[in-house]
């Protein structure tokens, strides 16, 4: 047999076939699966923490101001104070709805859900941006800083219109987190202001960037077929508003508020066990033994309730904690003692997910940018376990 022939041979039996989809290695829910490469952020469950771009999030929680943490996810690195300057500065031009998202914020159906009403003014908002269909990485980066400034203001127009309040601009003299809470709380002023804007700045850094969760491996692989970003995003919200994922720091304060007190706090949790019910804000699929970025949270939760004089919500969350660490060895992760920091800030329930996208966003754009600049579709292949094959028979041959 010549070497051409044997080559030949060879090249076709190393082929991919149908039968490729039986034999790879098949992991229920991608659990440890690795689904792609990022170099935005890494998940460590040991001393390392959790990193973004190199940089350690407990060194940034608190210390860098969240603006400095979506310009280090956005553009690689830490800005500069003038590169932040500009940077604060496009967002907040950014920081308008056009026309049509402003007469769909009025006539939302009563009682539709936050995260609904976002992703799909979100929908709209690509359907109006300048650089809607226009994947280059330099329109996505503007898409991007847009979408940051535009976020927190569809959420607050439309949770103020939904209670009759007029809607209220960003003020230019407030941070990112300050501008948060004064369009969702009205709060702006005044020292205990000030502490609840710090925790909800760090709240805003913990939660930014987490690579492949599920929000954002839906985002990418949406951003994939080379679509616009705001499919992207929306794709993501509509991920990230499951309990499971990010409507967790909503259920985990509606657990919290059906409690009432810590009193009540180790009955609860203990009946809800027996009853093989889940606890929101406990386990986590890749952090099994403990989230890193929960402790932040945790302190300063506990510190916010000393200067708020209310130490409630976090009497029940460490009863909580300490129950369910001892029957089930499961650990909080970052939307529990986040819950307990969002209720003290007064921030609406149900706004606790959408919160999230307010930071999110810039972890879901940095990655809709890196999957778009180096893009391979992503298209996995599935188990079959139908009917094994079967021939088609006419209605007269069917029983
Ligand atoms: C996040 C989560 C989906 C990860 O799940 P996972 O890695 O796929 O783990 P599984 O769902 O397979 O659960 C494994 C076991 O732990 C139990 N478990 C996991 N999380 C639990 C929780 N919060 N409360 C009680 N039991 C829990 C499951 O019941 C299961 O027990 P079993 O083996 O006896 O059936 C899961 O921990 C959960 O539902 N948490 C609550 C929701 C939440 O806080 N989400 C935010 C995540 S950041």
């Amino acid at each position: 047999m010549s070497n051409g022939i044997a080559n030949f041979i060879q090249w076709v039996m190393t082929m991919p076939t149908d039968n490729d989809a039986r034999t790879a290695t098949y992991s229920p829910g991608l659990d440890g699966v690795l689904a792609g490469e990022t170099a935005l952020c890494h998940v460590d469950e040991g001393e390392g923490g959790l990193r973004y771009r190199g940089y350690a999030v407990s060194d940034l929680a608190g210390r860098a101001r969240f603006e400095e943490v979506a310009y280090l996810l956005f553009f690689g690195k830490l800005p500069t104070r003038s590169e932040l300057q500009d940077f604060t500065t496009q967002f907040a031009a950014g920081c308008m709805l056009p026309g049509p998202v402003e007469a769909f914020l009025g006539v939302v159906p009563p009682g539709a859900h936050p995260m609904d009403i976002l992703r799909t003014s979100v929908s709209l908002l690509g359907m109006a941006d300048p650089d809607a269909s226009d994947c280059s990485h330099d329109a996505n980066l503007r898409k991007a800083i847009r979408l940051m400034g535009q976020i927190p203001l569809v959420i607050a127009t439309a949770y103020r219109l939904i209670n009759g309040k007029a809607p209220v601009r960003p003020q230019a003299d407030l941070s990112f987190a300050e501008n948060i809470l004064y369009l969702l709380t009205d709060r702006r002023d005044g020292e205990t202001t000030k502490a609840m804007a710090q925790v909800l700045d760090v709240s805003l850094t913990l939660y930014a960037e987490h690579e492949f969760n599920a929000s954002t491996f839906s985002a990418r692989v949406t951003a994939s077929t080379m679509t616009d970003m705001h499919s992207a995003i929306t794709s993501a919200i509509g991920t990230l508003k499951g309990p499971l994922h990010g409507g967790a720091n909503e259920a985990v304060a509606e657990m919290f508020c059906e409690i009432e007190t810590a009193e009540r706090a180790e009955q609860w949790v203990r009946e809800s066990l027996a009853k093989k019910q889940r606890i929101m804000g406990f386990g986590h699929r890749v952090l099994k033994k403990g989230d890193s970025r929960s402790a932040i949270i945790q302190q300063h939760a506990e510190s916010l309730g000393r200067i708020c004089y209310d130490h409630r919500w976090y009497e029940i969350a460490a009863t909580i904690d300490r129950v369910v660490q001892q029957e089930k060895g499961l650990y909080p992760n970052l939307d529990f003692y986040t819950a307990v920091a969002y209720l003290l800030m007064g921030i609406p329930r149900e706004l606790y997910t959408p919160v999230f996208v307010c930071s999110r966003i810039t972890g879901w754009c940095a990655h809709v940018i890196e999957q778009q600049d180096h893009n391979r579709l992503i298209r996995p292949r599935a188990l079959y376990t139908g009917p094994a094959a079967r021939e088609y028979l006419p209605f007269d041959l069917r029983s």
